[in-house]
């Protein structure tokens, strides 16, 4: 339970200034969780403060209370080519429409988060920002934006926030001081303060003449005091290849043993290319500050360019860019000064507590492929399929995502659309449905390649349809025929049953590739809806709408 620190300040300053409400709202968005953590941590602070805070998703925030609002901080994170998160797309239309207010009287500032491996780098939180301020809103500090390693420029972002909000108070008051238990059953590992989790089971879940690896990974959770919900994310701290290291210290011509110093601990080059820093993604900020440093000056004209900086980092790494424009003259100070920090990889949990203590479970397809005549692997999925056995251990922490939950009633229907690694969440639903012997109907539409080497996880799904816990399945194995058959093909055969489950309150899932299959779904479910509700597409739209606003249409994609 939360505590509420907020109490009216006793001895409140006489002051001439006329009071300013100490109300503060933060409306978050976000898709991987990152975003809501922020807002969460953000209100903590403030309230320590003596603010009182209220904190939303966007999407359950009501925009009609915008203009009744004093101090609003957004945190929002961007995804894709530059979109808002799924519950930010409602809030977002409605500030940039013709129904957005005047918020003359409203003081503001956003943290926006991002990757600057992406063009759009921090886009809906720029577009949040410049539109406040066309609405008469004013910043009470400015906007930050943060790339992957978010958390230092957050923190400083919350301070200036502070110190903007007191400002205005015109009066510092005493930080009154929370009366927290409520932190105590807590853990105490986190993003910032990693678990070893100890490799407990590690298996391939192809078949032998599969194209893909998907790894199945066991991990321990015991003694660290964490614990989950299904659709929780495990993020999971990797390491760097050791020969894509060595190659790179080759290249670069530093000596692998030499100490840097990095936030008060030392390490050698070569532990710091292998533990801390990412190089393996290109980006343009890294491109501009590695310029410095590497002697063809062939890169300085590729840098005016927007267009062709994209091109080249595409599918590059940091040892192209020492390879294609080196030598490297700077030190192995200078290195890891422009390096971005290695960032911790999410993975949607595959298992429950209730049926797995102690235990996470994870589905972790294995990234390999050939690009610029190098063969390139994913770091954290590789170093899971090649370097992680048994008796090893991981640093993970546990990442919330509300946006993706059970329904609270166990029994309302649920069905579920997911395609190869798309399918581990929905192994903890069914774990933990079987666990509490939940009533309502559940439906899997489930595809890969083959039913001989990809169906994942076969026996379990079989068993939670022989015992019912699992109502219907229906799979779609693309490379088995001539023709692809997709899940969403499955939908359109079964649309009318689909539909009477939606009618009958069904909560609809989508997780894995979002770019190709989350889109073709999204269309498919459009359609059916269209056609068995006898909607035009506008209504079909604004059910579907409904169903998002209801929390019934959920999405975890990548
Ligand atoms: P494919 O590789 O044969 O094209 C899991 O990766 C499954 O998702 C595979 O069977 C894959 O098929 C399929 N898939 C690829 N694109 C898809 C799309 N747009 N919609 C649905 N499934 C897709």
């Amino acid at each position: 339970a939360q505590v509420d620190a907020a109490g009216t300040p006793s001895a409140a300053p006489v002051v001439e200034q006329q009071p300013i409400s100490k109300e503060v709202t933060i409306l978050y968005g976000s898709q991987t969780g990152n975003s809501q953590n922020l807002a969460k941590s953000t209100e903590k602070k403030l309230k320590e403060q003596g603010f009182d805070v209220k904190v939303s998703s966007m999407s359950d925030f009501k925009p009609n209370n915008l203009k009744k609002l004093h101090n609003l901080l957004i945190i929002v994170s961007t995804h894709g080519e530059g979109e808002p998160p799924d519950n930010a797309i409602s809030f977002h239309e409605f500030v940039h429409g013709k129904r957005a207010p005047k918020l003359n009287d409203l003081r503001y500032s956003v943290l926006s988060l991002g990757d600057s491996s992406y063009e759009f780098f921090c886009q809906t939180g720029k577009e949040f920002d410049q539109k406040l301020e066309e609405l008469g809103a004013t910043r009470l500090h400015d906007r930050v934006d943060c790339d992957l390693d978010f958390e230092e420029p957050a923190a400083e972002w919350v301070q200036g926030v502070l110190n903007g909000l007191n400002q205005t108070q015109g009066s510092s008051q005493q930080a009154i001081v929370e009366t927290a238990e409520a932190q105590a059953t807590e853990s105490v590992y986190s993003r910032s303060n990693p678990f070893r989790a100890e490799v407990l089971e590690n298996l391939n879940l192809n078949g032998r003449g599969s194209n893909k690896e998907t790894r199945h990974l066991e991990l321990s959770l015991e003694g660290s005091g964490l614990t989950f919900q299904p659709g929780d994310s495990l993020g999971v701290y990797p390491e760097n290849e050791p020969e894509l290291v060595a190659e790179l210290i080759k290249e670069l011509k530093v000596d692998a043993n030499e100490k840097v110093t990095i936030k008060n601990d030392s390490y050698s080059v070569q532990e710091a290319l292998t533990t801390q820093f990412e190089i393996t993604v290109l980006t343009k900020p890294l491109l501009e500050k590695a310029s410095a440093f590497l002697a063809n000056k062939e890169l300085q004209p590729l840098l005016e360019d927007s267009e062709k900086v994209k091109e080249y980092i595409y599918g590059r790494d940091f040892l192209d860019l020492v390879r294609d424009f080196g030598p490297w003259n700077g030190t192995a100070h200078d290195l890891v000064s422009i390096l971005r920090k290695l960032p911790p990889r999410l993975y949607s949990i595959a298992s429950s507590l209730q049926a797995n203590e102690d235990e996470v479970h994870l589905t972790i397809g294995a990234v390999r492929y050939d690009a610029h005549g190098r063969e390139r692997n994913g770091v954290c999925s590789v170093l899971c399929a090649e370097r992680l056995q048994p008796g090893d251990t991981l640093p993970v922490f546990i990442q919330n995502n509300q946006n993706f939950k059970l329904p609270e009633s166990p029994d309302s229907p649920v069905i579920m659309v997911g395609p190869g690694t798309g399918i581990a969440p929905f192994r903890s639903f069914m774990q933990e449905r079987e666990e509490i012997g939940a009533e309502g109907k559940s439906w899997l539409f489930f595809g890969d390649q083959h039913f001989v080497t990809d169906f994942l996880y076969q026996t379990e799904w079989q068993n939670w349809l022989k015992d019912g816990t699992l109502t219907r399945m229906d799979v779609a194995f693309s490379r088995d025929t001539d023709e692809k058959v997709y899940v969403q093909h499955r939908m359109l055969e079964n649309s009318k049953d689909l539909f009477e489950w939606l009618e009958e309150g069904a909560f609809f899932y989508i997780c894995g590739d979002e770019k190709r299959m989350a889109h073709d779904v999204h269309e498919t479910l459009l359609a059916i809806i269209e056609k068995e509700g006898n909607m035009s597409r506008e209504q079909a739209e604004s059910y579907l709408a409904d169903m998002q606003q209801q929390k019934r249409y959920q999405r975890d994609v990548y």
